[in-house]
């Protein structure tokens, strides 16, 4: 590739749409209402379901402001959907008692169901996770979503989840940095098919175990004498990790070298 030649650089982080992520699937067995933002345009709502790939937020859990907050850039909503003035509606609903939450389950919690009830080990790193599961997939009565919520902590505590087969459709990893620990990183991945499977026994206990191994992959297109860089970061099972530091989505840096390994461009990718 002849890096000079190159007019209108077309980049994208291709977490969405390009490899595989958002592809506006709705999802079949949501109560209509769920995760969709009572904004509407030309009679029509504007944003589809959330909840399909998504957690909903819950102003009990603090990291949700900084979810929040990305969703003033994310590309799950699509284009003509993204004026500010919706992204806000957006975000007001997604902090309303409108929306449906999933049964929180932290430190402490006890599960008061007369239901067969198993438990999770959790990573030592803070963090959270959503699960789901088929209503046949449960006992009859027992909640069909769960948003388990942990801190940083030792080895080897567990959370109480009631007996039957999840799928993880998303999760988060949450961690500290920075002068007086005031950047707030966190690590999202989500996958509408389960990033992972969890099949929780009666009396027994089985690991979270959160398949946090994201690889970077950079390549380049070439069309109608333009060009474009695509970069995710996802993992050999198709899940997509975004990393934001306060709620700001970081995205990688790139440049380009010529043919004689001069730099003649660099930039950082935009989240498509
Ligand atoms: C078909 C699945 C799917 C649906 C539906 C979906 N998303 Fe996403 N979303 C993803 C994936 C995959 C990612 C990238 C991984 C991650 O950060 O969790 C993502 C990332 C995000 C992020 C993190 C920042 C970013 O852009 O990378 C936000 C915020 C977000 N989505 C909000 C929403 C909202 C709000 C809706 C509903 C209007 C929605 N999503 C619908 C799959 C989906």
């Amino acid at each position: 590739m002849h890096a000079r030649t190159l007019a209108g650089w077309a980049l994208a982080l291709a977490a969405a749409g390009a490899l595989g992520g958002p592809s506006g699937a709705e999802d079949a067995d949501e109560p209509a209402d769920e995760g969709l933002a009572p904004v509407q345009k030309d009679g029509k709502r504007i944003f589809r379901s959330c909840a399909g790939c998504h957690c909903a937020t819950d102003p009990r859990i603090s990291e949700d402001n900084d979810w929040l907050r990305m969703n003033r850039t994310t590309a799950c909503v699509k284009a003509e959907d993204a004026t500010l003035e919706a992204r806000q509606a957006l975000e007001t609903y997604l902090k309303s008692d409108r929306v449906i939450r999933p049964l929180l389950v932290t430190e402490g919690t006890e599960l008061k169901i007369k239901l067969p009830v198993g438990a999770v080990s959790i990573p030592e790193v803070s963090g959270s996770a959503y699960l789901r599961a088929d209503g046949d997939a449960v006992a009859r009565g027992a909640p069909t979503k769960l948003r388990l919520h942990w801190q940083a902590g030792a080895k080897g505590r567990t959370l109480p989840v009631p007996a039957g087969e999840y799928r993880v459709v998303s999760y988060a990893l949450y961690g500290r940095a920075g002068k007086d620990n005031a950047e707030r990183w966190m690590m999202t991945a989500s996958n509408m098919n389960g990033c992972i499977d969890l099949t929780v026994e009666e009396g027994k206990t089985v690991p979270l175990d959160l398949r946090s191994h994201f690889v970077g992959d950079a390549f380049a297109e070439a069309k109608d004498g333009k060009a474009k860089l695509l970069y995710s970061q996802s993992d050999p099972h198709g899940n997509v990790a975004t990393l934001s530091v306060n709620g700001d989505v970081r995205l990688p840096e790139y440049r380009v070298f010529d043919a004689d390994g001069r730099p003649v461009h660099r930039g950082v990718f935009e989240n498509t």
